[in-house]
């Protein structure tokens, strides 16, 4: 790559079912100038969440679709090369939504500084960073786990899940994950232990969730949606919490999005269901990273990324977090 360069991935056709490569076009520009205010961030780690998925719709969600011919939307932690904003310099380390590509012109209002002094970069785009700030308020704001209760956590082995059973453990409740195939599953209870793990690939999960939760589930942290989500109501204790943090299994359907038929299950328990965008405790990151950061230098939270070369590689790369192809929070290495 020619350092005047800058190469980009835009969107270009709003996907039906599974993106696909000619959903996007991969072009090269000069490296952009940036405007009095801004800094040039030159990408270093690109993050790849399932929730592009959604931004690629042209439908009403927590933030605006990403629009056609636009850089693709990403989250990413780079370096300051240049800078036109009193508070940056080049050479700072910033993670904002610098977007699939080499370079890019940006705000500061809305990028956090990633101090490598203190941890690797690609931490900040897991445990210090959006996944670890939705595990942390997702399951201590909303599901409020108590010493011995039972926290069941779904897509167990990603980003968010491993994150979300660790702390589960660390407030003194027991952690029971949801995983696809026995090395991911392996990796839950042998590594993060977890109590135990589901492998809803090859096992009965409704039995297992049974035999793991003898006496129901008290917080359920749902990243999948679809026929597990379903399987937990069924088995919730009482004033049991459900997060609803995301629906992987439903991002790619082309038909309608499979609905909780269990619903009534929070009648009869006493329960409650609640959703959350992690970017609404954007004013709490601080006490969240403070915590994880604190929790990670103890040897209590694991951390695990999966990272791939080459930003040419995004279309397929992405399609990873879909297959389950995917162990650890996915980026791309892009210099
Ligand atoms: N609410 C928020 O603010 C917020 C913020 C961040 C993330 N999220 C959500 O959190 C969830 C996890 O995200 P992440 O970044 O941590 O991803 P991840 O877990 O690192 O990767 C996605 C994993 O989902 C599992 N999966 C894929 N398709 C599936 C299916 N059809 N059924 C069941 N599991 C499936 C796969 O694991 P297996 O191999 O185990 O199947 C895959 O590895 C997503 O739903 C995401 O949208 C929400």
């Amino acid at each position: 790559m020619n350092a005047s360069t800058n190469r980009k991935w835009m969107l270009t056709r709003r996907p039906v079912g599974l993106p696909k490569r000619s959903d996007f076009s991969f072009e090269t520009a000069p490296v952009p100038e940036p405007a009095d205010g801004q800094i040039l961030v030159r990408t270093h780690y690109i993050s790849l969440d399932p929730a592009m998925r959604g931004w690629m719709n042209d439908a009403r969600s927590y933030v605006p679709p990403i629009p056609l011919g636009d850089v693709m939307r990403a989250g990413a932690v780079g370096e300051v090369v240049a800078s036109r904003h009193p508070g940056w310099k080049a050479g700072d380390h910033a993670v904002g939504m610098f977007g699939v590509q080499d370079y890019a012109a940006a705000d500061p209002a809305g990028v956090q500084r990633a101090d490598p002094s203190l941890a690797p970069l690609p931490l900040f785009l897991s445990v210090l960073g959006m996944p670890g700030m939705t595990a942390y308020f997702g399951l201590l704001d909303i599901g409020n786990p108590q010493p011995g209760q039972t926290v069941v956590v779904s897509a167990a082995s990603g980003a968010v899940g491993a994150l979300v059973g660790q702390i589960a453990r660390i407030k003194g409740a027991r952690a029971v994950g949801l995983a696809g195939g026995p090395d991911k599953c392996a990796y839950v209870t042998g590594e993060l232990g977890f109590d135990a793990c589901i492998d809803y690939k090859n096992d009965d999960v409704g039995r297992g969730l049974t035999k793991n939760c003898p006496n129901g589930i008290d917080v359920y942290f749902d990243n999948v949606g679809g026929d597990i989500l379903d399987l937990c109501l069924a088995r919730l204790a009482r004033r049991a919490r459900v997060i609803i943090c995301g629906a992987i299994s439903q991002y790619n359907n082309t038909g309608p999005v499979k609905g909780p038929a269990n619903y009534l299950s929070l009648l009869v328990n006493n329960a409650r269901m609640e959703g959350f965008v992690v970017f609404n405790y954007a004013a709490r990151y601080g006490e969240g990273a403070r915590d994880m950061a604190t929790w990670l230098g103890e040897g209590r939270l694991k951390s695990r990324e999966d990272i791939v070369d080459g930003i040419e590689t995004f279309p397929e790369t992405l399609l990873k977090l879909f297959s389950g192809e995917n162990f650890g929070k996915l980026m791309i290495k892009a210099v």
